[in-house]
């Protein structure tokens, strides 16, 4: 039983592996998978972007988790994490991408998240999480609406508009077993 890898009824969450190092190049330098993400495309070269993800894997920090999402069939569609963790106020910022389009849209992206939750409200101890996305990403906030967050207000950083969106442990468990349905089928394997 690898209690990493969490398995839900379209994908699997599992720890980033080094072969994900291509997949994670081509999405991070794609500019409209930055521009969902209020971020700048990438620009280092491929070597460059390899030498910072092996440190990374090599020397993670305590205060992220990173999951690579796999569809049932082993494929890598994407990635989530939850960072700024911590453990005194038991609050963690969560973040999802589903990299591949043709994935979009199916439910893929919202179960994906919802495992991720499940797993930091059960194993990771976390009471409160929290996620901050583009006003204008209407499937972003639909898809986390889906998984329980409710959208808290508005944030206005001197760029782009986002809505800060919430969920609680306690509002998790109150409809868990609806959003990811048989519960023995989405707990570690
Ligand atoms: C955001 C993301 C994780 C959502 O995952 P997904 O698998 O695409 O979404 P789901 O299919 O689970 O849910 C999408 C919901 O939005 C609806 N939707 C789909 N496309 C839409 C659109 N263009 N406008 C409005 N709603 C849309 C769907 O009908 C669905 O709602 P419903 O099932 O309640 O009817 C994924 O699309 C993604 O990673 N996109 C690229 C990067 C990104 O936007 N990241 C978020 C940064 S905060």
């Amino acid at each position: 039983m690898d209690e990493s890898i969490v398995r839900g009824k379209k994908v699997v969450l599992r720890p980033k592996t080094a072969d994900d190092a291509d997949d994670d190049y081509r999405w991070r330098a794609d500019p409209e998978l930055a521009e969902l993400d209020a971020t700048a495309p990438l620009r280092m070269d491929f070597g460059e972007f390899q030498r910072h993800y092996h440190d990374e894997m090599r020397y993670p920090t305590p205060w992220v988790r990173r999951y690579a999402i796999d569809t049932l069939e082993a494929k890598h569609i994407g990635n989530c994490m939850a960072y700024d963790m911590d453990t005194v106020t038991g609050e963690a910022e969560v973040g999802i991408m589903v990299g591949d389009r043709k994935y979009w849209g199916k439910g893929y992206g919202r179960e994906a998240m919802a495992l991720l939750v499940d797993q930091m409200f059960q194993i990771a101890g976390m009471r409160r999480l929290y996620l901050h996305t583009l006003e204008w990403n209407a499937r972003a906030r639909r898809a986390f609406a889906g998984c329980g967050f409710h959208e808290l207000r508005p944030v206005r950083r001197g760029g782009p508009n986002f809505v800060l969106m919430e969920m609680t442990r306690d509002e998790w468990m109150a409809h868990r077993s609806k959003v990811l349905g048989d519960p023995a089928q989405a707990s570690p394997e």
